[in-house]
């Protein structure tokens, strides 16, 4: 046998996928994982038949691949990355590249990728976008490491990765961490959106009693306008239309309140809190998450503290798509790429990552969970402004957001009164409203903080640095 050109560690779902994609590409493979039997049986059903190749154990799997080796690894982020560099690194010659395509977190990808180079290997952090579906039929990457690193795995992503109209979803992101942490942000992202929809479901749901089919057509809707066409619109309508088979209910409402999460939104979260990035409705997204995840104490306190009658009002009419909940989805979902963005744009300063900003949306365009036609907006206004502040006053992001701001502003009124928790769209107006606001009340802030603890200000009305005694 002639030596395969990539070699795949980790036979999960995402793993077996990746490698199918790669031989469809044109791209041989030797596939390892720890459990052999898990490789006989991919070999002998999905792969069978195909240029794709088992090893049964980490020195032979290496021996099996052309140089300089190409080593992609599928398999649980933390202390399993590195055990598995550990055990195959005495395997490897100079030059060869290992790729973790898991969810890392960014900094641990930064100590591999010093750690490995120094040992005159190469390393690269790429996160992966896309589901099991994505990492078939093509995926959006998004690979961190030397430039060097990036260039010998160059021609097996472009060609793996998804496409869209101006290229491949997959660019070089930048050095050490900086594809893992692009990752985490997206995921940030992908949470905020994911819970924005929860919320539009919840208010048609409680407030005017629709039916799965219902609320899917106005998602059909939505998912054919320019703001909202996006994947997770397209699989918000397709889960709402399931029935469950066993008496014909929405199945969704069989399903169990309580979200699940693997840490990157929380890192995302954590990541903006040291940078300084404002992410509250991301952040309200995760924090979702967390208090579903409570429900036993939510069920004793729904009988202790009471909630106001559900008060109607309106979100539009349906057969136009419910333009009013609309204005706050989209309003919601501009915030929360907004401020992905604006984390992104820090952390690249911090770091030294230089991002580039244009480039990230269009690979976001196709593949990912993120994908959405407000993505070639988004491309757009960094092209034009690469260093533009916050996406909002972008031209046309800004006059969309003074089209619909007073709808949110409806929405998120009528849903306190009626006691309706809408924690992104909340927190969304919040966001834009303080970010539009000239003058904060901060001023008293500070006056308290130097009226306790000398912590000076400064003034409006006059250059310098000034501290009062306040009490005397
Ligand atoms: C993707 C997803 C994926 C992530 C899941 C689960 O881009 O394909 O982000 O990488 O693992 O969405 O994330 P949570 O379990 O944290 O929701």
């Amino acid at each position: 046998m002639s030596k395969a050109h990539f070699g795949l560690i980790g036979l999960g779902v995402m793993g077996e996928n990746l490698v199918l994609n790669a031989e469809r590409n044109g791209f041989s493979s030797v596939v390892y994982n720890r459990t052999f039997t898990k490789t006989e049986q991919f070999l002998n059903g999905r792969g069978a038949g195909k240029q794709i190749f088992g090893a049964k154990d980490l020195k032979d799997f290496v021996s099996k691949l052309e140089r300089p080796r190409r080593i992609l690894m599928m398999i649980k982020a933390g202390s399993a990355i590195d055990s598995v560099i550990e055990t195959i690194s005495p395997f490897l010659e100079s030059g060869d590249l290992l790729i973790d395509g898991g969810n890392s977190e960014f900094r641990d990808t930064e100590r591999r990728v010093s750690d490995l180079e120094s040992r005159s290997f190469g390393f690269i952090g790429m996160g992966i976008s896309g589901g099991s579906k994505g990492a078939l039929e093509g995926p959006s990457m998004m690979p961190g490491g030397t430039k060097a690193s990036y260039e010998a795995i160059e021609s097996l992503v472009s060609r793996m990765s998804a496409q869209v109209e101006d290229g491949p979803c997959v660019t070089y992101i930048g050095p050490g961490g900086s594809g893992h942490f692009v990752k985490t942000v997206h995921n940030g992202i992908e949470y905020a959106i994911e819970q924005i929809l929860s919320e539009a479901y919840d208010l048609m749901r409680r407030l005017t009693g629709m039916s799965g089919v219902e609320m899917a057509e106005v998602m059909g809707k939505w998912n054919k306008t320019e703001e909202l066409s996006s994947y997770l619109v397209e699989i918000t309508e397709a889960c709402l239309r399931v029935k469950d088979p066993e008496d014909g209910d929405d199945l969704v409402e069989k399903i169990m309140d309580k979200a699940g999460q693997k840490g990157t939104g929380l890192w995302t979260v954590l990541s903006a809190l040291e940078l300084g990035a404002p992410v509250p409705t991301i952040y309200a997204a995760l924090n979702a998450r967390v208090i579903s995840s409570i429900k036993d104490q939510r069920l004793s306190a729904q009988k202790i503290i009471q909630s106001p009658p559900i008060k109607p009002f309106d979100l539009g009419d349906p057969q136009s798509g419910m333009p009013i909940l609309m204005d706050s989805v989209v309003l919601s979902c501009f915030a929360s790429y907004a401020q992905g963005m604006e984390l992104l744009r820090l952390g690249s300063e911090q770091y030294d990552y230089k991002l580039d900003m244009p480039s990230i949306a269009q690979i976001w365009k196709g593949g990912c969970i993120i994908r959405s036609q407000l993505l070639s907006r988004i491309q757009s206004a960094f092209n034009a402004h690469p260093a533009l502040p916050n996406l909002m006053v972008d031209p046309w992001f800004a006059s969309e957001v003074n089209k619909r701001l007073s709808s949110l502003a409806s929405v998120v009124a009528g849903g306190v009164t009626s006691g309706i928790p809408l924690p992104c769209m909340t927190s969304t107006l919040d966001y834009i409203n303080s970010y539009r606001t000239g003058r904060l009340p901060q001023n008293l802030v500070q006056a308290m903080r130097d009226c306790f603890g000398s912590h000076t200000y400064q003034r409006v009305d006059k250059e310098g640095i000034f501290h009062t005694n306040w009490i005397e």
